[in-house]
């Protein structure tokens, strides 16, 4: 497997950074907030807990929470896992070599990483900055297929973009996976971080037979620490093949992190009105300070999630810009080539409460 771009770059930088304005995940919880939340039967459920093995699948009251967040799944139908385990967990047991993979691109890597590393050929289908947002071209999507593709991935809300597909193209993809068999492979690891309701797309594991929804606590429950995700699909035999691979990884997940993925889940609207509330705030920072700087950037909104990817203008390539102002003004910021983008893109992440702080500092870099 080639490196992980991303992840290499956040290992040498995120924790050495005074200011992680880059971040995916939103500000996280304390452990006393979550347990502040729990009710007196999940608080009995984590004093008691034995720290043995835990079932392989998932607590069996975790997949019922998460079967709840779903029209047309059972608990029988999800597997409990880390997200970035999920997708390794997915690939290697939904894929052969010589398959070929359409994967929405830019997104994270291992979405196409592990597809690649396993003999499957993988076809990009691109994000495309337009006026009026990114967008994807379908008449592309038709002409990548072949006789020996097998899955379609996508990811939204988009990782790095922030896009989301209107109602009609969701459909048409689901439609394009229908009519070939395909199988429609979906990260939804930034649903629900939807500050304007109307950008709430339903989860394919619902709309599709053969469609499987990736998601979990790390983006829009801001417990990345937990690591805690999970696979859902209502063909409930996906979930041995699932099991037979996760065998080979962790076995179980974390039994402390199960019984406060519970209690997070029991108080979901509470949480996702924290981290909308935050979202929705540095949104409007950001778009008065990209506003306010529109020769030196492009700002293409997000509709949902919590990571935006504007574009520099300026002198100099964006490389320089993100090294310059984490070395004078101790701010992390991503290059778009960790997401295979060279046109001067770059992630923000909107999710953190200092992204006022770090973006008056990014402020300073500019005027300097
Ligand atoms: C789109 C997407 N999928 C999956 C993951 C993996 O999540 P985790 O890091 O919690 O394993 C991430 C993390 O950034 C992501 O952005």
């Amino acid at each position: 497997m080639r490196p992980f771009k991303l992840e290499r770059y956040f290992a040498a930088i995120e924790f050495k950074a005074e200011y992680v304005l880059c971040a995916s995940d939103c500000e996280g919880l304390t452990m006393a907030e979550l347990l502040d939340m729990a009710s007196s039967g999940s608080r009995s459920l984590w004093r008691g807990l034995k720290l043995g093995y835990t079932e392989s699948p998932g607590h069996a009251g975790l997949r019922s929470e998460i079967a709840g967040l779903y029209e047309r799944v059972s608990p029988e139908g999800i597997v409990v896992a880390a997200p970035e385990e999920a997708i390794f967990v997915a690939m290697h047991s939904l894929l052969e070599p010589g398959d070929h993979v359409i994967a929405l691109t830019p997104t994270y890597q291992s979405l196409t990483e592990i597809a690649r590393s396993k003999g499957c050929r993988v076809s990009a289908w691109r994000l495309e900055p337009g006026p009026r947002g990114w967008r994807l071209d379908f008449d592309r999507l038709k002409r990548l297929a072949n006789r020996r593709t097998r899955m379609v991935v996508i990811n939204f809300p988009n990782n790095p973009t922030g896009a989301v597909l209107s109602p009609a193209e969701l459909e048409a993809v689901v439609d394009f996976a229908r009519e070939r068999g395909l199988i429609l492979f979906s990260d939804e690891m930034y649903r629900l971080l939807e500050w304007d309701p109307a950008a709430r797309r339903p989860a394919v594991c619902d709309l599709y037979e053969k469609g499987i929804s990736l998601s979990g606590l790390s983006k829009a429950f801001a417990l990345p620490g937990l690591r805690i995700g999970w696979l859902a699909a209502q063909d409930t035999a996906l979930a041995g093949r699932w099991l037979a691979m996760k065998d080979y990884t962790t076995i179980c997940s974390s039994a402390p992190s199960e019984i406060l993925a519970i209690i997070a889940l029991q108080n979901l609207e509470r949480i996702l009105r924290r981290n909308r509330g935050i979202l929705r705030r540095n949104l409007t920072l950001a778009e008065r300070f990209f506003g306010a700087r529109r020769r030196l950037f492009d700002w293409i909104a997000p509709r949902a999630g919590s990571v935006a990817f504007p574009r520099w203008r300026g002198s100099g390539s964006v490389d320089r810009l993100c090294r310059g102002v984490l070395d004078r003004k101790g701010v992390m910021l991503i290059p778009g080539r960790m997401f295979d983008v060279r046109d001067g893109h770059f992630r923000i992440g909107l999710g953190r409460k200092n992204f006022g702080k770090a973006m008056a500092r990014f402020g300073e870099y500019l005027s300097a």
